[in-house]
């Protein structure tokens, strides 16, 4: 009777271990060291929040205008000139979306039934949400062991796609990919006509002198980008984000369907985010706020985990705020499929640290895990580390 795609869609892993960790809490009264969520261990700072206020203050109260406010998409195009080297953007090609969840889903939705090629480990969202409710037919292409990228895999599995969702930095691998990369894996996409959906969510958490290159500053045209103000103004909770297309014919497509479905963004939260963009000195303050404290929770816990022996380490992640180490060291060749798949996260539940198990991230890195460091601070990050030590020494 109902859209049966609907009936594939799950809950994300990743909200279900959360659930599942507050549940053992409430009910044994069990501590647990947190490095499941993607969530913003900061408060949004005070001159965004106090924007806001002033925009409700001023009557911005109104149905939006469809798309985005000129107000922020001037702000975005500032930004988009400054920070990713993209020039030449006008208002047309831009469409303000609920968060960058909303931007990727009007994208997809573009290439409902079609063939998506994506990297593997892919983002649990793509997977779980929009592959069964877009009734995408995704292809996995499997990262080397270092990470990087097998071009013959990819160029095989474009001939016949219609996209490429790609996704620097990385989740769950915290790869920022290189300028040079990015420009083999747009040439490739240009010989077959693919599109790409370009997932920037992480662009301002970089480290180690690393830059974000975003593949809008490349020529080629069937690209759609996709930006949020979550991860960069510790903004999660206010749903912000937008989508920039080189194609203001797609633009269009993409802003109808945005109206259509949510009737726009609030006016005020729009205002909010052109001053998080615009005023500048207190947007470098913030940022390097942030950047300076995951740099440091970055090396405490690639070092805590690096110190555990059999633990298969990648090379130091340089974006995002996540860590993808091998545990299959530790799994028992004996397990079945399904055994082994969760077999060390829950070790480590058990051990009272959270984590989320590789194959939420595809098929080809079932005992790998993530580890988030965006809201454990350097205690937690500790003493998360011993207790993994203890829990895998046994
Ligand atoms: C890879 C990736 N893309 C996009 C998003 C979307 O974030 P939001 O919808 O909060 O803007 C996230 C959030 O965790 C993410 O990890």
């Amino acid at each position: 009777m109902f859209n049966e795609s609907l009936k594939n869609v799950r809950l994300s892993p990743i909200v279900a271990i959360s659930e599942e960790v507050n549940k053992i809490s409430t009910q044994t009264g069990k501590d647990f060291i947190l490095f499941q969520r993607g969530e913003m261990g900061f408060s949004t700072p005070a001159y965004i929040v106090d924007a806001m206020f002033k925009a409700l203050n001023e009557g911005h109260t109104k149905y939006p205008v469809s798309g985005g406010h000129i107000k922020l998409k001037n702000a975005i195009i500032q930004k988009l000139n400054d920070f990713n080297n993209v020039r030449n953007v006008v208002p047309e090609q831009i469409v303000v979306t609920h968060g960058g969840q909303e931007g990727l889903e009007l994208v997809l939705k573009l290439f409902e039934g079609k063939k998506v090629v994506s990297f593997s480990p892919v983002w649990s969202v793509i997977l779980e949400n929009y592959v069964p409710f877009m009734n995408l037919n995704l292809c996995e292409i499997p990262f080397e062991d270092d990470f990087s990228v097998n071009y013959d895999l990819l160029e095989k599995e474009l001939k016949d796609a219609s996209l490429l969702y790609f996704n620097t930095p990385h989740n769950p691998t915290g790869k920022v990919f290189s300028e040079e990369e990015i420009k083999k894996i747009v040439a490739l996409c240009e010989k077959y006509g693919v599109f790409i959906l370009s997932d920037e969510a992480y662009e301002r958490i970089t480290f180690d002198d690393k830059k974000h290159f975003s593949p809008m500053q490349l020529d080629y045209e069937k690209i759609l980008s996709v930006f949020t103000f979550s991860k960069t103004y510790a903004m999660t909770g206010w749903r912000l984000g937008y989508i920039v297309t080189k194609d203001k014919e797609i633009a269009k497509m993409l802003r109808l369907a945005e109206y259509t479905q949510t009737a726009g963004i609030p006016t005020f939260t729009q205002f909010a985010g052109a001053e998080a963009i615009l005023n500048k000195s207190e947007e470098e303050k913030v940022i390097k706020e942030f950047m300076l404290e995951f740099d440091l929770r970055r090396k405490k816990l690639y070092e805590g985990l690096s110190s555990i022996e059999g633990v298969k380490m990648p090379v130091k992640p340089e974006g995002a705020f996540y860590i993808f180490p091998d545990f299959s060291e530790f799994v028992p060749s004996n397990l079945s499929k399904e055994d082994s798949r969760l077999y060390i996260h829950k070790k480590l539940i058990d051990a009272g640290v959270a984590t989320v198990y590789g194959s939420c991230f595809g098929k080809y890195f079932q005992n790998f895990l993530r580890f988030s460091y965006s809201t454990t601070n350097i205690e937690q990050i500790t003493e998360g580390v011993e207790r993994i030590k203890k829990a895998l020494s046994n």
